[in-house]
């Protein structure tokens, strides 16, 4: 029963993340550069900007990931990268430099799924429980999935349009908040009152999907009726109104999801995990009825390479392996 030791990459948005991580769960090294400050300007991520930042990045984490863990390309089992879904040409960064070295260090070479590294992030810290439930909400990103059991993904809802987090950046935008919104958002929130009663969009009854354009719709004509007019609008009341609705319908059709599909484990996973509205409210819904709530810590909510890494020791169990023909996917099932 030999150490499982794999070198995992992450690059298929704006972090170029390079980690060590032992057995699926002992981090060895987790390097993460943001590129943020380069696309706040723009308001949101420039794919062909996020592409060249990882050029250059990329050998510098993997260099640091390996000082850091005192390890040298021999005492690898395999290098795991993220496939998709992403932006391909960041995506293919990642790919390219995984395939490098898999080639020149003679090690087995591990695609995985972004998603799939959000839902592990969880099992980083503490064992996750099959069957459960898992809600991933992030920045490209709204599904519900079930898990029977260690990689077996049974999407049951995804959202029609926009994504939770983009749906809180582009709220952010409007209220004048720097970019990525959605923390910003939950931090006024706390200041404000749920005073405008935003829709909830539940769906047809039994629906696990989800749709969040026409919140976000309705929160920017709001803000800009009342500025043409010249009305006061308190931005912490705006914030916390659209959270409220938010967080109203991902835990409704969550724990709907947990009590149908009779689970005793829920997951939390992706960037707008981070949200305190959103775990707090969690966190009572669980405790109530007697569920394991499991939500990654702050710094593994948000893209990194350690949750790749933690996925990817199943993989290697199973043996999965890509060739070198290995390419980039916008679009992939999980
Ligand atoms: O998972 P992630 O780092 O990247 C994607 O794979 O998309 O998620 C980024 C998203 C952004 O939309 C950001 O605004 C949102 O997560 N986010 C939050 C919070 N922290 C990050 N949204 C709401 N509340 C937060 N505290
Ligand atoms: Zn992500």
């Amino acid at each position: 029963n030999e150490d499982v030791v794999i070198l995992s990459i992450e690059t298929s948005c704006d972090e170029t993340a390079c980690s060590i991580v032992r057995n699926g769960n002992d981090i060895l090294a987790n390097v993460v550069v943001s590129q943020i400050e380069s696309h706040k300007r723009f308001g949101g991520v420039v794919p062909e900007v996020a592409s060249r930042h990882h050029v250059e990045t990329i050998t510098v984490v993997i260099e640091q990931a390996l000082e850091t863990s005192g390890l040298m390309p021999e005492n690898l089992s395999a290098v795991a990268v993220t496939e998709g879904p992403g932006l391909i040409g960041a995506l293919l960064v990642g790919i390219n430099a995984a395939k490098a070295f898999s080639f020149a260090h003679d090690l087995p070479l591990i695609p995985v799924h972004h998603i799939a590294g959000h839902i592990y992030a969880n099992q980083l810290e503490e064992e996750i429980n099959f069957p459960l439930i898992s809600l991933i909400v992030s920045g490209g990103h709204t599904e519900l999935i079930y898990m029977k059991d260690h990689l077996s993904f049974e999407v049951i809802g995804e959202t029609r349009d926009d994504a939770v987090g983009e749906a809180y950046d582009k709220v952010a935008r409007v209220i004048g908040l720097p970019y990525p919104g959605g923390p910003h958002i939950d931090r006024l929130s706390t200041e404000g009152k749920d005073s405008f009663n935003f829709p909830r969009a539940y769906l047809e009854p039994g629906s696990y999907d989800f749709s969040f354009s026409g919140l976000k719709s309705a929160v920017i004509n709001t803000l800009h009726n009342h500025r043409q007019k010249d009305l006061e609008v308190k931005d912490e009341d705006v914030a916390r109104s659209f959270q409220e609705s938010v967080i109203d319908v991902l835990t409704k059709k969550t724990m709907q999801a947990v009590t149908e599909y009779d689970v005793e484990n829920l997951i939390i996973a992706g960037g707008v995990a981070a949200n305190r509205g959103l775990r707090t409210r969690f966190e009572t819904l669980c405790q109530d009825q007697n569920i394991k709530l499991s939500v990654p810590a702050l710094k593994y909510c948000t893209d990194n390479a350690a949750m790749i890494g933690a996925v990817a020791y199943h993989l290697y169990k199973h043996k999965a392996f890509g060739d070198l023909d290995l390419n980039g996917r916008n679009y992939i099932d999980i």
